[in-house]
């Protein structure tokens, strides 16, 4: 832990749920919540709910859950510790600096140096376009159809072309050779001691979704080689989880979001009204960039360079997105290159028709394919027809498979029944299709005992939350130690002291874990879907069965524990009092 629990608990406390959403979601109050659209799934109408009297919120749509600090991790993007620091901040609570271990202290310290480098170097460079120096740099931005307003937008700039100044400016203000080193801003060279990297080139500060420069593109002007030089990788700067643009692209709430290949093609899209356009950095799109996406949107719109490159990098983006999880289309940019050079051209209406006629990712592969082959030639058309074969094996549920199915079939005029009995013999002869659907969820292990079990306590550490009344009728049956799951336990420990003294408190037992994992779990616990039933009568029986479950579960567990854990003799005599005790027992919820 970075700091106190106090402290933590503290902060949490002086930034009102209500208060602290409202300032990035709209919400509008309807019964004992909050309600608005869910900011981390795309959606039309409001299923995301915030509780004053929790302090805590959760989506009905897409299932998060959480507190203050867990929705601030969730929306900017921050590590724990930077959404402490950041409502901290927001409340005026003073943080110490002592909780931070050596180690850390010198972690934090490099990263920060390093954004605080980046940033130098980010404002010499913008100052330098403004410059005398820096006019044929600005001629070409000028030339290429930015705005002065675009350029400032993106933080564009000029390195000029006597690489000495960064270096000098940047020593000036007090940051070490090494670190400049580090940044990738400058190399040293034996003849001229330490030079700028960058040299007689425009350029394009990348900064992460909050805005912090975390590397350079920089192009040249005119021919040279490499037409785009980019910082290396540095702690802060990993080409694989970040996207040029995100920064903007996530609050463009256009319902989609728009990847392209290069900056100057994001900055057109931006520029033309398009701010849901983000590119990857001089790297190809990647599985991370892919999950860090679907924070934002479902929905990914390819809008790739129309040449042979262009195509090939789409084929394996698509593969990527589809892995997870998000629905892809491919616009079509012909007869230009890429999207810069189409809204050049064309404009932005034009553009929209494209992005409405965007081709399913699907109907994009098998196009590319058919040019492959020969459809005159019988041989040639049957190989097609295989391959589509195989294609559609690898869409793991039925209902989507018979749906492409008959679309295809319809598209190519291959018989529905012909088509499918290829995808089956497909299918058989390498064991593709699975002939039963796995379901998405972890629903299919609904009977495995182990899985009862742990539902079991989640209800029941919801129910205990949504009526918290119901904890005096159970307590002499149920102790934390009957929650066997790790997490769960910890979490009970900590409700059971805290019904104990009457001021019950989830949003705070979420901030007791600092992993984002852990804390996602805890807020699940509190937001488990609770049977809905008419009657008191059949709710108490539900609940019945619930408290009974937990104990046979946790009876079961310590029993198989005998001899190997000495709490579990203890465990296993109360265990079997309880249960028969419940078997007796009614117990009323009121
Ligand atoms: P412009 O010619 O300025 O319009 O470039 P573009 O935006 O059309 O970029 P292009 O399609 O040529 O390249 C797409 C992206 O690939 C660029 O934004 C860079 O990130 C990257 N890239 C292009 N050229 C190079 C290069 O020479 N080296 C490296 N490392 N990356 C490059
Ligand atoms: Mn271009």
């Amino acid at each position: 832990m970075f700091y106190p629990e106090e402290l933590i608990e503290e902060v949490r406390m002086k930034n009102d749920i209500v208060d602290v959403i409202s300032g990035y979601v709209r919400l509008t109050k309807k019964g004992n919540n909050h309600w608005g659209l869910c900011p981390f799934h795309n959606e039309k109408s409001p299923s995301f709910a915030v509780s004053g009297n929790k302090q805590m919120y959760h989506c009905f749509g897409c299932g998060v859950s959480g507190n203050v600090y867990t929705f601030v991790m969730g929306y900017e993007n921050y590590t724990f510790p930077e959404a402490v620091k950041m409502l901290a901040g927001r409340a005026g609570v003073n943080l110490p600096e002592v909780e931070y271990t050596e180690e850390m202290r010198r972690k934090e310290n490099k990263r920060a140096r390093l954004l605080e480098v980046n940033k130098e170097a980010a404002k010499f460079f913008y100052y330098q376009l403004r410059s005398k120096h820096g006019e044929i740099g600005h001629q070409y931005l000028e030339k290429r159809q930015l705005t002065e307003e675009t350029m400032k937008k993106f933080g564009l700039g000029y390195a000029g072309k006597n690489g000495a100044y960064l270096v000098q400016y940047l020593r000036q203000k007090g940051f070490e050779d090494e670190l400049i080193k580090e940044a990738g801003l400058a190399s040293f060279s034996e003849t001229r001691g330490l030079v700028s990297q960058f040299w007689n080139r425009v350029m394009f500060p990348i900064q992460d979704v909050n805005h912090r420069v975390i590397g350079f593109g920089g192009r040249v002007m005119g021919d040279g080689e490499p037409k785009y030089l980019n910082s290396p990788e540095t702690p802060i700067f990993d080409k694989r989880r970040n996207l040029y643009g995100l920064n903007f692209a996530r609050t463009a709430r256009s319902g989609n979001i728009i990847i392209c290949e290069g900056y100057m093609d994001v900055i057109a899209m931006h520029q033309a009204g398009f701010t849901q356009a983000v590119a990857s950095l001089g790297t190809a799109f990647t599985s991370e960039q892919a999950s860090l996406l679907h924070r934002y949107t479902e929905n990914v719109l390819l809008a790739y360079d129309s040449d042979g490159a262009g195509v090939k990098a789409a084929l394996r983006s698509i593969g990527i997105l589809r892995e997870a999880g998000l629905s892809a289309k491919v616009i079509n940019m012909h007869p230009f290159k890429d999207p810069d050079e189409f809204m050049k051209h064309l404009g932005r209406e034009a553009f929209q028709e494209r992005i409405d006629q965007a081709e399913n990712s699907f109907f994009f592969e098998i196009r590319v394919l058919e040019r492959e082959y020969d459809l005159k030639d019988p041989e040639s058309k049957t190989s097609f027809y295989r391959e589509i074969a195989g294609k559609l094996c690898a869409f793991s549920e039925e209902v989507e498979r018979e749906n492409y199915l008959q679309a295809v079939a319809d598209k190519y005029l291959i018989g529905f029944d012909k088509l499918r009995g290829l995808v089956n013999s497909y299918a058989a002869k390498t064991g593709l299709a699975r002939p039963i659907e796995r379901p998405r969820s972890g629903v299919q292990q609904k009977n495995a005992p182990q899985e009862n079990g742990k539902k079991s306590q989640r209800l029941l550490l919801t129910w205990l939350t949504d009526e918290p009344q119901v904890y005096g009728k159970i307590k002499r049956y149920i102790s934390p130690g009957d929650f066997t799951e790790d997490l769960y336990q910890k979490v009970a420990v900590r409700l059971f002291a805290d019904m104990e003294k009457g001021n019950y408190n989830p949003a705070g037992i979420i901030s007791m874990f600092t992993d984002e994992e852990e804390q996602r779990e805890a807020a699940s616990l509190f937001h488990t879907s609770l049977p809905k039933l008419e009657t008191r009568q059949e709710q108490e029986k539900a609940f019945r069965d619930i408290v009974l479950s937990v104990k046979r579960n946790s009876y079961e567990y310590y029993t198989s524990k005998l001899g190997t854990d000495v709490n579990a003799l203890k465990q296993v005599i109360e265990g079997k009092k309880a249960l028969e005790e419940l078997a007796r027992t009614h117990i009323s919820l009121d």
